[in-house]
C-alpha cells in the first residue's frame, strides 16, 4: 500500500514541499506521496476528515488554515495551543494529531545555519502573526534573556508580549518607528524578520522591516522570507557586517520535523535541502 500524506493550503500550487518530502521518502526507498492539496475553506473539514484512513500518514497545513483546522483535530499538543496555529497531522490509528514543528524548525535552523542557541541572548522579533508566534514561542522554552517584539498593528505585539509573561521570558512590545525599538535593534544579539516585508510579489517587495543603520555588526540576522534569498534586510545586513540566515532553512526544518513524525525515521535533511532548493531554482 502506497502511504499518502500532504499539504492543505490555499493557494499551494506553487508549493515546494511536495518537491521535498518526495526527494526524502524516495532517498529511504519509502513507498509514500506527499501532494498539494488546493483546498478551500469550506472543504477544509471533509479533507481532514479522510486523514483518518489506514492509508494516510498525516499532513502539513498552512495559509488560511493554520488556526481553522485546530477544531478538527482529536489532539493538540502544548506548544501548538499556545502558538495557537497547527502545521503538522499525524494520523495515529485514526485519531488525528496536532503539533507544530515551525517552532522547532526555527530553532534547528538558526544552530545548523549559525551555531546559534538561543540561552541568554537579547532578540528583536519583527512581525505578530503565526510565524512570530513560533519563533517567539520557540525562544521563550529556549531561554533567551529579552524579546522585544515589534509589529505595524501594535496592539498584536502587546498581546502577543503578554501572552508571553507565563513563560517567564522578558517580552516588551513596539510600534516599528518606536525610536525604543530601534535601540533594541542596535543592542541585539539576533534580529528575527516575521513579516512578510522583502518578500517577491508581497506586498513590501524591496522594502526592509528596519533602517539599515541600525544593524550591528555583531548581529545574527535572520529573515523567514525565502524568496528571494537575500532579502533588502539580509543585504543591509550583510553589508553592516552581520552573520546572515535566510528563510529557506526554517521551511526545511519545519519539514524535515513534521517528516520524522509520520514515519518514524530521522529525515535526510540534505536531500530536503537540495529538492527545495531546485524547486525554488536556486
Ligand atoms: P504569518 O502566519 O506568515 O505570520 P500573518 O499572521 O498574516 O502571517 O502575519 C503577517 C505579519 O506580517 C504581521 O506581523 C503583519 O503585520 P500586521 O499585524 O500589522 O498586519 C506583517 N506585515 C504584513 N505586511 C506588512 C507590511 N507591508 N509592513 C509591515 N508589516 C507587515
Amino acid at each position: 500500500m502506497t502511504l499518502l500524506s500532504g499539504i492543505f493550503g490555499y493557494p499551494i500550487r506553487h508549493s515546494i514541499s511536495p518537491a521535498m518530502h518526495n526527494a526524502a521518502f524516495a532517498s529511504l526507498d519509502i513507498d509514500a506521496v506527499y501532494s498539494a492539496w488546493e483546498t478551500t475553506p469550506d472543504d477544509l473539514a471533509a479533507g481532514v476528515a479522510s486523514l483518518r484512513s489506514e492509508d494516510y500518514l498525516g499532513a502539513n497545513v498552512t495559509v488560511p488554515h493554520k488556526q481553522a483546522v485546530m477544531v478538527h483535530l482529536d489532539e493538540i499538543d502544548d506548544l501548538a495551543t499556545r502558538i495557537g496555529a497547527v502545521n503538522t497531522i499525524v494520523n495515529r490509528d485514526g485519531r488525528l494529531m496536532g503539533s507544530n514543528t515551525d517552532a522547532l524548525g526555527f530553532i534547528n535552523s538558526l544552530r545548523s545555519e549559525a551555531g546559534v542557541t538561543v540561552a541568554g541572548l537579547e532578540v528583536v522579533l519583527i512581525g505578530a502573526g503565526g510565524a512570530a508566534r513560533a519563533a517567539a514561542y520557540a525562544l521563550a522554552e529556549g531561554r533567551a534573556s529579552a524579546l522585544a517584539i515589534a509589529n505595524r498593528t501594535v496592539e498584536r505585539a502587546e498581546s502577543l508580549a503578554s501572552e508571553l509573561a507565563e513563560t517567564g521570558i522578558l517580552a516588551n512590545a513596539f510600534g516599528l518607528h518606536d525610536p525604543d525599538f530601534l535601540s533594541a535593534c542596535e543592542r541585539a544579539d539576533l534580529i528575527v524578520n516575521s513579516t512578510s516585508v522583502g518578500m517577491l510579489h508581497g506586498p513590501a517587495e524591496g522594502d526592509s522591516p528596519v533602517p539599515a543603520e541600525v544593524i550591528s555588526p555583531g548581529c545574527v540576522v535572520y529573515d523567514m522570507v525565502y524568496n528571494p534569498p537575500k532579502t533588502p534586510f539580509l543585504l543591509d545586513a550583510e553589508r553592516a557586517g552581520a552573520q546572515v540566515i535566510g528563510g529557506l532553512p526554517m521551511l526545511v526544518y519545519q519539514g524535515a520535523a513534521a517528516w520524522s513524525r509520520w514515519t518514524g525515521r530521522e529525515a535526510p535533511v540534505d536531500v530536503m535541502f537540495e529538492a527545495a532548493k531546485e524547486a525554488l531554482g536556486l
